[in-house]
């Protein structure tokens, strides 16, 4: 199971230092879980870690240039990143990243090789519209994705679920899954308002192969216990 760690714009440069020594008690070579953790830029680092793969949330499709403000491959490869999130909603919808964009980091990393967390969730107007209409809104966040990629991780978040306290039902997060996974038969997270009394649940799902976590992951503890929860599941089955 897939186990990962959005930190979004929160924690300083030394504050990840202590959540990654932390975060490492949880996440050691015992567990069967791949612990993705994706810090806020400026405190990307050659963390000395074996069992947490560290990610960009974030980086534009360039070796280096005049992209003012935006970070290149040359910055990720001085902290050996070779993990990236594209597509989280956050971008989508706050920073107007288009789906042309999108597509173009998604080609521009996976010909480097990079593992890609892409992130696709519909709005709440279009989830209350009908499923149909949600299949289609989500179909086309796919499009120029190679969605057979063999690096390739999908995030299902509903917008409407993220940093809201709000989850879709379990029985629609296995449906969701169901008709995602005919998409892509990638490794399947779901993402929006995961929490430690929800989180075994949501990873008991069918077809739910990891979470992607937000607010919940910025206490370390939490976190690791949704790590534990993972590792108990994988006992289990
Ligand atoms: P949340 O965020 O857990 O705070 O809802 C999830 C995400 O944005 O990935």
């Amino acid at each position: 199971m897939i186990i990962a760690a959005n930190l979004k714009t929160n924690l300083t440069r030394s504050a990840t230092r202590s959540y990654m020594q932390e975060l490492e008690k949880f996440a050691d070579a015992s567990s069967s879980a791949d612990v993705l953790v994706f810090p806020a830029m400026t405190s990307l680092d050659s963390f000395q870690t074996k069992s947490i793969t560290i990610g960009a949330q974030n980086a534009y499709p360039t070796q280096n240039g005049a992209f003012t403000g935006e970070t290149g491959l040359e910055q990720l490869d001085e902290f050996g990143i070779k993990t990236i999130l594209i597509g989280h909603s956050e971008r989508r919808h706050i920073l107007g990243e288009s789906q042309e964009l999108l597509a173009q980091k998604f080609h521009y990393f996976k010909e480097k090789g990079f593992k890609i967390v892409f992130c696709v969730g519909e709005p709440k107007e279009i989830r209350e519209a009908s499923k149909q209409e949600m299949l289609t809104y989500i179909k086309k966040q796919y499009e120029g994705i190679d969605s057979e990629y063999e690096n390739l991780i999908v995030a299902y978040e509903p917008v409407w679920a993220i940093g809201t306290g709000l989850t879709p039902t379990l029985e629609d997060i296995e449906d969701m899954h169901a008709e995602l996974k005919k998409i892509s038969s990638a490794p399947l997270l779901y993402g929006g308002s995961v929490k430690v009394n929800n989180a075994k649940d949501v990873l008991s799902v069918k077809n739910v192969d990891g979470i992607l976590v937000g607010s919940a992951a910025l206490n370390a503890g939490d976190f690791g216990r949704m790590i534990e929860y993972a590792d108990e599941l994988n006992k289990i089955k």
